[in-house]
């Protein structure tokens, strides 16, 4: 056993500071939480209650089994953007009848549940989810079908989420639909396209045209209840296979279809003999510098979320700006990969490569903890072949098959991103913590490049360099570029599954590798052409 002992001075003032920085970041990363569960504003959401009916989040409390946790996915969703926050929709992870289900539940407070373009970004990031951790998905339908100001963004690549309901069943993977109101339109392929359709008495409208369109399209009269109401579909369309009579009756009825699926997980059980760090966790607020200048030692931050602090570590002389090691996170046993000073050299990339594999020789789920520059620039790197070696690193991580989690704890710039198994690498999950940062590079670097590359083309061209336009583009990148690597924004993107607090690291990843151990673990020995 190798516990990690910590050097972290706690009653220095850097660590203050960088607590205080970390917990403003929070507050204010709180306060985004808390608009984003308002979703359409109180006005729709007491206009709803008044309706006798409960919201998208109380939905999901009542489904849930009593105090279990429910891990909320992508709650920052179109932050920035026109539309509410959250992309009127609710998603995460909750458990009902012990089984870890995909909740995927529309927002009715805001526009009528009507899914906008950032109700598809988050929805294909829960199916997603779903898939690739055979996770059944339970639908809580309450939409006005598509946005239909915005619907030439979302018609046509929004499709898919059909598509996707019905694969997943096709994998043996149940999709569920509990339908609380209307489903109207693109809405009602949702039940459509379900394994299971719970319908409410006079509360569930589903049709692919309301009264209004039928009478338009064919000059039908009709009314809502004969076209679409859950009495229709439970006795005539044979649509709705369960009829319940109000709200929490189809919630029981939800939870009793979870009951009967005979759920077993595929992926091996963690060890019961899970011990706490023996580092406080509470210690994860004070490491990170909030400006990112200084690098940290990741092994205070591995110290604080594995098993009984024990960790492995693999070629600690070797390549010392990336850590590696092996550990248990809640029982289950993960290989780690950590930046230690930010910049991957060559031998980073190949002491990366191995463990990578090593993982996959042994079954073993990765983590990546990320804090990075890049790779290392310069002639004597390249000359030593620093593109060969971070392309077989990202080879590495592109091909391996074992689960991979990530967390940005603070830079993720440049194909350091990539090596590091960055949202575009298909990493499981990846959470964020408030103070990281996402671009191709720093705003400083890329406004200096910018102005290097403007001044040798003025150059070039034998003018004289506009040296009062340049401070003033330079000011405007910079601004432009820190603005856009900001974590709201990168997680209003849905380029994470959330911005979490730095002391729930530990369970937000027991709860990843649990949700993850529904599928099996697969490991591969087919990697690409490596370029040692
Ligand atoms: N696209 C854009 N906005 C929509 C919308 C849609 N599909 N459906 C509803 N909204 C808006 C409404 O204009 C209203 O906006 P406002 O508050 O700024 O005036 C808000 O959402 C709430 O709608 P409202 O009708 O007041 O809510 P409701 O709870 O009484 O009824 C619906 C909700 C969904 C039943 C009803 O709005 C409806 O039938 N919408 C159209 C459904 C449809 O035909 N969709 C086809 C899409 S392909």
């Amino acid at each position: 056993m190798t516990v990690l002992k910590t050097a972290l001075d706690v009653r220095s003032d850097e660590f203050a500071s960088n607590r205080d920085a970390m917990l403003e970041k929070l507050a204010d990363i709180d306060s985004l939480h808390a608009k984003a569960v308002l979703g359409g504003g109180q006005k729709y959401i007491d206009r709803h209650h008044q309706r006798g009916k409960l919201l998208a989040r109380e939905r999901i409390e009542l489904l849930i089994d009593e105090d279990s946790p429910f891990l909320e996915l992508s709650p920052l969703t179109g932050y920035g953007s026109q539309f509410a926050l959250g992309g009127s929709l609710v998603t995460g992870i909750g458990v009902i009848e012990g089984v870890e289900c995909m909740l995927i539940a529309n927002d009715p407070t805001e526009k009528g549940g009507a899914s906008n373009p950032w109700t598809v970004r988050r929805l294909l990031r829960a199916h997603t989810i779903a898939k690739e951790n055979r996770l059944p998905l339970v639908a809580l339908v309450e939409s006005g079908g598509a946005d239909l100001p915005t619907q030439k963004e979302i018609f046509v690549p929004g499709g898919v989420m059909f598509a996707n309901m019905t694969r997943l069943s096709a994998a043996g993977v149940p999709v569920i639909s509990l339908v609380f109101g209307n489903s109207t339109a693109g809405g009602a392929y949702v039940p459509g396209m379900s394994d299971y359709v719970v319908m409410i008495k006079d509360r569930s409208k589903v049709f692919l045209a309301g009264p209004p369109l039928v009478k338009m399209a064919t000059g039908e009269e009709s009314d809502d209840e004969s076209l679409g109401g859950a009495d229709m579909h439970a006795r005539t369309s044979g649509l709705a296979d369960f009829y319940a009579v109000d709200e929490p009756d189809a919630i029981r009825i939800g939870r009793d279809i979870v009951k009967r699926l005979n759920w077993k997980k595929l992926g091996p059980e963690p060890r019961v003999d899970v011990r706490p760090p023996r580092l406080d966790e509470e210690d994860l607020l004070g490491i990170v510098q909030p400006d990112l200048k200084a690098p940290f030692d990741p092994h205070e931050v591995i110290g604080r979320i594995v098993d009984g602090s024990d960790f492995d570590e693999f070629k600690p002389l070797y390549g010392s700006s990336l850590v590696t090691g092996w550990a248990r996170i809640h029982g289950y046993p993960i290989g780690i990969l950590a930046n230690a000073r930010g910049v991957l050299f060559s031998p980073e990339a190949h002491k990366a490569t191995q463990f990578i594999q090593l993982a996959n020789q042994t079954n073993t789920p990765l983590l990546f903890l990320q804090n990075t520059t890049g790779y290392m620039v310069g002639k004597e790197y390249e000359q030593g072949g620093i593109i060969k070696h971070g392309a077989m690193m990202i080879n590495a991580v592109s091909n391996s098959s074992v689960p991979h989690l990530t967390v940005t704890l603070g830079g993720s710039y440049g194909a350091g991103q990539y090596g590091m198994c960055g949202r575009a690498y298909g990493p499981r999950f990846l959470f964020t913590w408030p103070t990281a940062k996402n671009a191709v590079m720093g705003p400083e670097q890329m406004a200096g490049v910018l102005s290097i590359v403007a001044r040798q083309a003025a150059e070039g061209r034998g003018q004289v360099y506009d040296e009062a336009a340049d401070a003033a583009m330079r000011a405007a990148v910079e601004g432009q570029i820190d603005a856009d690597q900001d974590v709201r924004v990168t997680s209003g993107l849905v380029y994470d599954d959330g911005v979490i607090d730095p002391r729930d690291t530990r369970t937000v990843l027991g709860i990843s590798l649990s949700v993850i151990h529904n599928a099996p673990v697969e490991s591969t020995r087919l990697f690409g052409v490596f370029r040692p």
